[in-house]
């Protein structure tokens, strides 16, 4: 039976991949435990490094804001990256290295096992959708992934690089929040 103390014991001293050379800190994961709804971003940026926590720069405060407009905040959701290490100057993290941290995440999805998976941006829904998906095309879609749901939109990064795509991704947070709200209301029949 895997625990949560024995994947956060474990992880901390990861060195599978080159990554590990320029951490301050590994960046873990962040909120409820046994949250129903989890987010996957991409992997830390230079302030997630600097405190050990997912989301806690620019794009951190914009994905704040996108879970308030859907009655969410951090106590509700569990908030993890498919990388745990900071690649350098923000390039996005190479296949290699999404490979070498995967059972982290696959761990961490178990543990929590949420019923809904929300991929932030395009890097974690080819890795847990699919391989040739198109955040463009196929962004506020529920996908089955097994037992669970999963669903893609705009990282909050790319939302900021390009406000013109924040209503699309209004869209989907409100998609989200149906699902939530409906899984949430099943529980207590
Ligand atoms: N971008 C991500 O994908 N994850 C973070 O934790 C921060 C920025």
């Amino acid at each position: 039976m895997d625990s949560w103390d024995a994947l956060k014991t474990e992880c901390s001293s990861c060195r599978a991949c080159p990554l590990c050379e320029g951490r301050h800190n590994l960046v873990f994961g962040v909120g409820n435990e046994q949250a129903d709804l989890m987010f996957i971003g991409e992997g830390p940026g230079e302030q997630e490094d600097l405190q050990g926590v997912p989301f806690v720069g620019p794009a951190g405060k914009l994905l704040d804001s996108m879970l308030e407009m859907i009655d969410l905040d951090r106590s509700m959701i569990y908030i993890a990256n498919m990388v745990k290490c900071r690649p350098p100057n923000n390039r996005d993290p190479q296949g290699a290295e999404i490979a070498a941290c995967r059972s982290w995440l696959d761990r961490q999805i178990s543990l929590v096992d949420p019923k809904l998976i929300v991929c932030l941006g395009r890097i974690s829904a080819t890795a847990l959708i699919r391989e040739d998906f198109r955040i463009t095309r196929e962004h506020g879609r529920w996908f089955d992934l097994g037992s669970r749901r999963i669903l893609a939109t705009f990282h909050p990064s790319a939302l900021l690089r390009d406000p013109s795509r924040r209503p699309e991704a209004f869209m989907d947070l409100r998609e989200i929040r149906k699902e939530y709200r409906a899984l949430k209301s099943s529980h207590n029949l």
